[in-house]
């Protein structure tokens, strides 16, 4: 059987911890892109000169996109992750990042469409839902191959911090978080459980709001401890996941952003956008939505997300007004 293929582009902290995850995970075959003269190539030998010891048997290559044209060497990706653009600095939101990294997926939609229209995309670069947004836009392609990061990275945090305080096995914390994100995501307490008990019934209310708390704001505490970059080690193994659910078929149920219409939008308050969902996704990426009935407090925490969402979608169709 043929291996699969997946394009990581951006060798960065986040690129290259995905690629070294999938090739001790032996996923599939690696293909590293970076505008940065060797630091593709660089990752790609690095990784693969780890091989022998482990036995991943896999190709591993890196290529500098200087030179557009090498985006060619994506072509057939089964899944393309896209982690290319900047990260965040102390005391800068992940708001602050919008124009830059809208900018950079304008590019990179533009070489996916001309190379791999095919390929499943996975969005990194923040914030992730609208950058998956300016992907959709900059490339044409199919929405429903297009998910963002985000519910799967804060959801892993929230379940963290959920089997810190239980002190129980972190695997037993089944807990999601949808909306976007960003500082308004939404932590969804009442779908929260360990191993079916709700967490409601094993913490006072208090405890829930500083854990709710932290999660919203855990990839800042991680770049105030970090000082100079942003977190990558669960970023990595969240992207990972939602890589290898695409390429083995596994229909993960994860709350990822993906493109909201139909029916949906009607549940959600939000239509033809990216937000962070409760999706199953496999080899054709997003295979289904799942609707959540809110009650009333939930719903204003969702219409509060929903709004920065639109905003900053409002941004991103303006830049692409403006620069076709
Ligand atoms: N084409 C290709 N690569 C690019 C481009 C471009 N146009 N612009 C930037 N890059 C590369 C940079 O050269 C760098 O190597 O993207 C890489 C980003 O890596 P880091 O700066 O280390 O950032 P990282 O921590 O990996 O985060 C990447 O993921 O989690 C998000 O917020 C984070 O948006 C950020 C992204």
């Amino acid at each position: 059987m043929a291996r699969s293929k997946i394009s990581i582009i951006g060798a960065g902290a986040v690129g290259a911890t995905v690629a070294q995850t999938l090739a001790i995970r032996q996923t599939g075959d690696i293909y590293i892109f970076d505008i940065v003269d060797g630091l593709a190539e660089g990752k790609a030998l690095d990784i693969l000169e780890g091989a022998p010891h482990w036995g991943y048997d896999l190709n591993i290559k890196g290529f500098c996109t200087a030179d557009e044209s090498k985006y060619a060497e994506m072509k057939g990706s089964d899944v393309i992750v896209v982690t290319a653009g900047l990260a965040r600095k102390p005391g800068m939101s992940r708001d602050d990042l919008l124009l830059k990294n809208i900018g950079i997926m304008k590019s990179v939609g533009e070489a996916i469409k001309k190379y791999s229209p095919e390929s499943k995309i996975v969005v990194v670069t923040n914030p992730a839902d609208i950058m998956a947004y300016a992907i959709y836009k900059a490339s044409g392609i199919s929405p429903d191959k297009i998910i963002g990061l985000g519910g799967s990275l804060d959801s892993t945090r929230f379940r963290t911090f959920l089997a810190m305080e239980l002190n129980v096995s972190f695997e037993d914390v089944n807990a999601f978080v949808i909306g976007g994100h960003g500082d308004d995501m939404v932590p969804f307490i009442r779908y929260s459980n360990v191993s079916g008990i709700p967490i409601e019934d094993l913490l006072p209310k208090e405890k829930i709001d500083e854990i709710v708390k932290r999660t919203r704001f855990g990839g800042g505490e991680i770049v105030n401890l970090y000082k100079t970059g942003s977190a990558f080690y669960a970023p990595g193994i969240s992207i990972a996941v939602m890589v290898e659910s695409i390429v083995n078929d596994r229909k993960r149920v994860i709350p990822c952003a993906a493109y909201i219409t139909g029916e949906h939008a009607k549940n959600y308050l939000i239509e033809n956008l990216f937000i962070g969902v409760p999706i199953k996704i496999g080899k054709n990426g997003v295979e289904h939505i799942y609707d959540i009935k809110f009650r009333d407090d939930e719903l204003e925490a969702w219409k509060k997300t929903v709004e920065s969402v639109k905003k900053n979608s409002a941004i991103a169709d303006d830049y692409f007004a403006k620069n076709q």
